[in-house]
């Protein structure tokens, strides 16, 4: 399990996170909505340890994250798989060779390589795809090759950071089928998203991130039935205030 508890982070003078508790329940999607800005990407990198809280603690399976050294941060690393908010793959790369490069650096031998890149091209359903570079795919096309390099290390964990955002709603929908498929087979995901259908829909419990803290957390039931009004605001996407007429018009 992941266990976030009491996490503060602050960027200069800004308050990014401030006191943020939650449990990722093994075996299920969790998802975090919130607003741009809110600090659900800190979040996921306070996790895998690619940033520092200046307060509080995550947990990964018991193990405290911060203060690992670096064979112990590594092993962590294989074990929570992390999918970036930008495909973040390697252009002068194969898509093959990008997935590649994390089992070579965990010393799996080429029988097992090949099998695992055959595999999760196939789970992402890319297969064939092998020898072509990232600038030959369409963004929906990089983002599942972003999977697929995740579930090739078959993590324990998964986080998303906005699997679906820039994508049409045909692909979003492959996309959403793609995380309820690894929570089936056994994964546990993370994703964070500020696409309301697609949490919806690939959601077994969701966390809303407002103003440094969660605001709520619950089942979809629970989130799609609340009566706090910053949540409902929030998933029926309306303004926070009323937007001022322009100054300008058309003459
Ligand atoms: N390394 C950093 N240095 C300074 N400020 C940062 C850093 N990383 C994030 N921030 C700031 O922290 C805040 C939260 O950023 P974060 O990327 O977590 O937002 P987010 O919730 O993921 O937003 P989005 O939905 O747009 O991706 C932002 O104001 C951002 O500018
Ligand atoms: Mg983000």
């Amino acid at each position: 399990m992941i266990v976030l508890d009491n996490l503060s982070k602050s960027f200069g003078a800004k308050r990014v996170l401030r006191g943020v508790s939650l449990e990722v329940p093994d075996g299920q999607n969790t998802v975090m909505i919130g607003a741009s800005g809110s600090g659900k990407s800190v979040t996921l990198k306070l996790i895998v340890g690619l940033i520092e809280p200046d307060e509080g603690a995550v947990e990964v399976d018991g193990e405290v994250v911060h203060g690992l050294d670096r064979r112990r941060l590594a092993a962590l690393r294989g074990r929570v798989g992390y999918v970036f908010q930008f495909a973040a793959l390697f252009d002068s790369m194969t898509v093959a060779e990008n997935i590649r490069l994390g089992l070579v650096k965990r010393g799996h031998g080429e029988d097992v390589i090949r099998e695992r890149i055959e595999e999760s091209l196939a789970v992402v359903e890319l297969s064939g795809v092998e020898d072509k570079f990232p600038a030959e795919l369409s963004g929906g096309m990089r983002k599942r090759v972003g999977i697929a390099r995740a579930i090739a290390l078959k993590p324990r964990y998964i986080l998303y950071d906005e699997p679906t955002t820039g994508l049409d709603p045909v692909t979003s929908a492959v996309m959403d089928q793609l995380m309820t498929r690894t929570r089936d087979l056994g994964v546990t995901g993370l994703v964070v998203t500020h696409d309301m259908r697609s949490a919806f829909s690939v959601g077994d419990r969701v966390a809303m991130l407002h103003e440094g803290t969660i605001r709520q957390v619950g089942s979809v039931s629970d989130i799609r039935a609340t009566d706090d009004p910053v949540v409902r605001q929030f998933i029926e996407g309306r303004p926070g205030s009323p937007v001022p007429a322009p100054a300008w018009r058309y003459e």
